[in-house]
């Protein structure tokens, strides 16, 4: 069992672990302190507790060689040292997930805050780095300078003494790396701020702003460097040996800005701490009154002004708070004069106030910049630096507070580590006998008991009605206190300590687990009153400052609380409470620190000191429990799962019950039964080694288990790589085989094909040489053949022409013989059918005037039958009128007659009805007439008829449509059967505007210089009078004038009034030539007549007619047609003639001059 404890026990000075000490007691104890503290080793343990002696000079063990030495080490290991603790609570907190507390207890200048300090400074050396987390880690450090400087100050004790309780939770993730921390504070003596003790400063920022900050700022909180000046800081030790507070108030500020201070809060900071000192030198007067008593009035009032300036407070207002006092009684108000004594103890309640709020917003607004981010749970620890128990010559409400607050400490201490311990062994049948100890819960029940305690009494004095005094307060627990065995007062009903004079008359005094304290009742009342007049507060709410303001919540006036604030012991007495049970959720580890003298140097051991610090700090019985017990104790099942793998039967899982596999890894590592015992639900290892050694061994079998791990891993990763690259191998060796006999077979094939194609060409050549041969042979025979019956045919072809020959002279006499013979014959037959046919023409005249003769005899028969039957039928009917006529009345034949006209009329007209042709007017058919006597009707209905369905025809018409029409007719009239043009125009609608005049942009102008409304507007062509050829014109027709204008530029180039028209000269062919005839003398006639042509020129002179038809002078325009006229160009009169020219494709008639009396228009004949 080989465990490394060489650090502990090899060179060790004394025993590093006291349970380790032979013997024990008190002297070898002290003994081994001191020998431990004279070689410098000021740390010894007891178990997990560490002592730890105040060494009064800087060592050289905590370098960061030192954290790396102690990292990650057990406990035991190494030599004692601090860092041991604060890397067990650290892992502990890290690896087992158990929220963690350090409690730091110990007296004034025992080392408490160093200490806590240096758990911080450890853990945030191991824990994990990264930009974020050293911010946060920076940030929880840097909180420690800034709150020392406003929160300790230089006793007779400490230096450095810290005067508030402070309990900081460090708050970590999951892989235990910082997040942020939150920080309670207690209670600050605040009453050091208006007055120190001799030999004591106050806080120690008043002396670092006034030595460190610069001129220019001095100059801005209104401060003088001098110390002296302020009756707030005591002189006698203003300077500390060992403490420059010019670079401190540096470090302090660097810190603030670290913390994440913004500039303006610091200013703000300083300003409040100006104002407290600049408050210390304000001094009264008194001021007599008309009724006789003294009122206060501030004596200087400079420092009230520049106090006021600073805090942006009205001066007026604050210097009545200081005069005056309202006390407000539900409706009622009342104000009251303030003495000088008043007003000097208002003037200090108000700087206490104001400097101990100005603490608590700095602790706040740290704990705003270092509060965790992240929502997610984390694990805790806990570091708690409170003011040690301390004992003065002159004791006040303050160290009774300090020292209730140590008694609790050492309350949880015995709970925990003593009595629990104990109690637990019982609990878990573990034998065990009894170890006495000193339970101070005694102490703590004197002070806190909510009935007789002294807190409770105190508040009870406070609350009363009618005069309360210190005095008052002291005799109530002279009364209720009496009996208790630890207090003590004169004038308590307990005799004995009538005779002690060491016991003052205005004190009492607490036999406490650390030594018996005398305390002065004096301000006791006040101090737990903790008393403002709301008078300031009011004031300092209406400061114009945005922090002062809000730090005096209760000046609001429209908040005006009457209920009287809790206590100052009151509100202790609760966060302790909360603290205590805080604490108590946590893993415990302590460091007790030890002071080993008075006089703050290093290497001086007051034995006295130390030996007292020993006893009521419980250390021997924290020995004597810790030696008769056990180092170490775990439940069953946590202990099976974190050592299970050391045992093969509990590896991997064990089935029975959780004790019986730890009894079987027991028995299995085979660790002596002595060093063990099992309890209940427990095993208590009572060696620290024992249970290092199953660490050790837990540490070997993980790696042995890591390495088996990483083994399989490998083995499996290499497996499987293998098994990877061997599939892979297959794949590929699969496809290079095909591959290569994909290759090798195109190859074969290739060679094969080769062989075979020479073979085949081989074979094939031989055949073919056979074949030929064949071929040779067969044509050789045929050719002999062929020659053969060659000459075999021409011999009988010679024989058989010889033959025919002879045949044909043959035929040739038996073709004459034949002929001769045959024609012979013909005549022969020629003569018989000539006599033949005389015969019947000659029978069939006969036949034919003998049928004559019977047809004639047949038709006279006929007759005469049918004149029988007229006679026949005209006497019949004879005989039937006759017979009927006396039936008949006179005109009935009439009636008949009308009747059957009737009835035939009307079956004619229902006819007519239903076979009535299409309304069309051009439909020319028209019903069969049925008789002859309705032909006249029959027409004339025809006649109506038709005029009736042109009437409705021309009724559809519009009014445009039938000036259309009548535009038809009146070019039907002038031109049908006159030109041979017009037909072709029949089909063509009279359009006008051919060219959308007053809707083209282009013809605008041309448009507007028109009046009237254009009638036509169309391109034409204007003859040159000179040559015949055309130039482009636009016409345009209004009632009044035709106009000739430029086709590009719409320009007008000839306007003719219509009157000034004679006559208009067409053509009778198929041309659209016309001259615009003008009357002689006219204004328009100067150049003569215009020779035009138009592609429109039967609805041009139609529409040149109809208005000059309808004009209303009446004159008629005359159409000339005729295919020669005259025209007259200026002076002379020119024959235009229209020939007929060889039909042309393309555009009609070319006109050409012929001389100065002749143009001929060459019209190509229709096609
Ligand atoms: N480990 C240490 N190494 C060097 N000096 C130390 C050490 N511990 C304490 N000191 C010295 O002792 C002084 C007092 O220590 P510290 O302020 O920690 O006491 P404390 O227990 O917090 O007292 P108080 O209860 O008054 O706050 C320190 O200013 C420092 O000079
Ligand atoms: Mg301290």
């Amino acid at each position: 069992m080989e465990v490394k404890t060489k650090s502990l026990l090899d060179n060790m000075i004394g025993v590093g672990d006291m349970v380790l000490l032979e013997p024990l007691s008190e002297d070898s104890f002290i003994e081994n302190l001191r020998k431990r503290f004279d070689h410098n080793e000021i740390y010894t343990y007891i178990g997990s507790v560490v002592i730890s002696m105040n060494p009064y000079k800087s060592m050289l063990i905590y370098s960061p060689e030192k954290v790396e030495e102690y990292r990650n080490r057990n406990f035991y290991e190494l030599s004692p040292h601090i860092y041991a603790l604060a890397d067990e609570a650290y892992r502990s907190l890290r690896d087992q997930d158990k929220d963690q507390c350090i409690l730091i207890t110990g007296e004034s200048g025992a080392g408490k805050t160093e200490a806590s300090k240096l758990v911080m400074s450890y853990v945030a050396a191991v824990c994990g780095k990264g930009q974020e987390v050293n911010k946060v880690k920076e940030q929880l450090l840097q909180s420690n300078p800034v709150l020392e400087a406003f929160g300790n100050a230089k006793t007779v004790r400490n230096d450095n003494s810290s005067r508030f309780g402070k309990y900081m939770d460090i708050e970590f993730d999951f892989k235990g790396d910082p997040l942020g921390g939150v920080i309670s504070n207690y209670l600050l003596e605040k009453s050091r701020v208006v007055k120190q003790p001799r030999g004591e400063r106050n806080f120690h920022i008043f002396y670092q702003l006034l030595s460190g900050a610069s001129d220019d700022t001095l100059k801005k909180l209104k401060l003088d460097r001098d110390f002296s000046k302020y009756n707030y800081l005591s002189l006698d030790s203003a300077v500390v040996n060992g403490l420059d507070d010019a670079t401190s108030f540096r470090t302090v500020r660097n810190a603030m800005q670290i913390v994440g201070f913004m500039e303006d809060e610091v200013q703000s900071v300083l300003e409040l701490v100006a104002a407290v000192l600049k408050l210390g030198n304000i001094e009264f007067k008194p001021e007599s009154r008309c009724n006789g008593t003294d009122e206060s009035r501030v004596k200087d009032k400079n420092d009230l002004k520049e106090m006021c300036e600073l805090l942006g407070i009205e001066q007026s207002v604050l210097e009545r708070a200081f005069s005056y006092r309202t006390v407000e009684a539900k409706l009622e108000k009342v104000s009251t004069t303030l003495n000088v004594a008043q007003a000097y103890y208002a003037r200090d309640a108000l700087a206490k106030n104001l400097y101990s709020r100005l603490f608590s917003w700095i602790v706040t607004r740290i704990n705003e910049s270092i509060k965790a981010q992240a929502k997610t749970r984390h694990k805790v620890m806990g570091v708690l630096d409170i003011y040690g128990f301390e004992i003065f010559d002159d004791n006040s409400f303050e160290q009774f507070i300090i020292n209730y607050c140590n008694e609790k400490l050492q309350q949880i201490f015995i709970e925990l580590t003593l009595r629990e311990e104990q109690e637990e062994y019982i609990r878990e049948d573990i034998e065990w006998t009894n170890i006495e100890y000193f339970n101070n819960a005694i102490i703590c029940d004197l002070i806190e008991n909510h009935q007789n305690g002294i807190l409770a009494m105190l508040d009870e004095e406070c609350l009363r009605p009618g005069t309360v005094t210190d005095e008052t307060f002291l005799d109530k627990l002279n009364t209720v206190c009496a009996q208790h065995q630890h207090f003590e007062s004169r004038l308590s009903k307990n005799s004995k300590f009538l005779t002690d004079h060491s016991l003052p008359h205005s004190c009492f005094r607490i036999q406490h687990y650390a030594g018996k304290v005398l305390y002065r009742v004096e301000g006791f009342v006040d101090k737990n009153n903790d008393l403002l007049y709301r008078d300031l507060s009011q004031a300092m709410y209406k400061a114009n400052h945005s922090l002062i303001k809000h730090l005096f919540p209760e000046g609001n006036p429209a908040k005006v609380n009457l209920k009287r604030p809790p206590t100052a012991g009151f509100q202790f007495k609760a966060s302790v409470g909360t603290l205590m049970r805080n604490l108590q959720t946590k893993n415990p580890n302590y460091i007790r620190c030890i002071k080993p003298n008075d006089k703050k140097a290093p290497h001086i051991f007051t034995e006295s000191l130390v030996c007292h610090q020993v006893r009521y700090l419980g250390l021997m019985e924290n020995v004597r429990v810790r030696r008769a017990g056990y180092a170490f104790r775990q439940a069953y099942e946590p202990c099976l799962e974190r050592y299970k793998m050391l045992c093969k039967r509990t590896w991997p899982h064990w089935r029975g019950p959780a004790r019986e596999g730890v009894e079987m890894l027991m028995a299995d590592l085979q660790v002596p039964a002595e060093e063990f015992s099992y309890g209940r639900s427990k095993i208590f290892i009572r060696n620290p080694r024992t249970l290092f050694f199953l660490e050790e061994r837990r540490r070997q079998c993980l790696q042995d288990l890591a390495t088996l791990i990483q083994k399989i891993y490998r083995g499996w990763k290499c497996r499987t790589h293998f098994l990877l690259l061997k599939k892979s191998q297959i794949v590929v060796a699969a496809w290079y085989r095909r591959y290569a006999q994909e290759k090798k077979y195109q190859k074969i094939k290739r060679a094969t094909t080769v062989v075979q194609s020479y073979t085949r060409g081989w074979q094939a050549r031989k055949l073919l040489r056979e074949l030929k041969h064949q071929k040779r042979c067969k044509e050789a025979v045929t050719t002999i053949a062929a020659y053969w019956h060659g000459t075999q045919a021409r011999m009988e072809l010679r024989r058989l022409k010889q033959e025919v020959l002879n045949k044909h002279a043959v035929t040739v006499i038996w073709a004459y013989w034949q002929g001769t013979k045959a024609r012979r014959e013909l005549r022969q037959l020629k003569e018989a059918a000539r006599n033949k046919h005389a015969v019947s023409v000659i029978w069939a005249g006969w036949q034919g005037t003998k049928a004559r003769r019977e047809l004639r005899r047949l038709k006279e028969e006929a007759r005469r039958k049918n004149a029988v039957a007229v006679i026949w039928a005209y006497w019949k009917g004879l005989k039937v009128r006759r017979e009927y006529r006396k039936f008949f009345r006179a005109n009935a034949g009439k009636k008949i007659y009308n009747f059957t006209i009737q009835r035939i009329m009307q079956k004619y007209f229902l006819g007519l009805k239903s076979t009535l042709p299409s309304m069309s007017p051009i439909d020319k058919n028209w019903p069969v007439r049925p008789y002859i006597f309705l032909d006249g009707v029959h027409t004339e209905l025809r006649r109506i008829f038709h005029l009736w369905r042109c009437k409705k025809y021309r009724s559809r018409f519009t009014e445009d449509k039938k000036a259309v029409y009548e535009e038809k007719l009146e070019a039907s009239e002038l031109f049908k059967d006159k030109k041979a043009l017009y037909p072709s125009s029949v089909s063509q609608p009279f359009k006008g505007d051919y060219l959308e005049i007053s809707k083209n942009p282009k013809y605008q102008k041309l448009n507007s210089s028109v009046d009237e409304k254009v009638l036509l507007a169309d391109v034409v062509n204007k003859i040159n009078r000179a040559n015949g050829k055309g130039a482009t014109r636009i016409l345009l027709l209004t009632k009044k004038n035709v106009v000739l204008a430029d086709q590009k530029t719409g320009q007008v180039k000839a306007s003719v009034a219509l009157p000034d028209l004679t006559s208009v000269s067409v053509s009778t062919q198929n041309d659209g030539f016309f001259a615009l005839r003008l009357k002689e003398g006219s204004a328009s006639a100067v150049k003569g007549d215009f020779l035009l042509s138009s592609e429109h020129l039967i609805e041009t002179i139609t529409k040149l007619h109809h208005i000059g038809s309808a004009a209303s002078d009446g004159e008629q325009l005359n159409v000339d047609i005729a295919d020669e006229f005259l025209v007259q160009f200026k002076q002379d009169k020119v024959c235009v003639k229209f020939i007929q020219g060889a039909p042309k494709n393309g555009n009609g008639a070319s006109c050409k001059r012929k001389n100065n009396r002749l143009l001929e228009v060459s019209v190509p004949a229709s096609a």
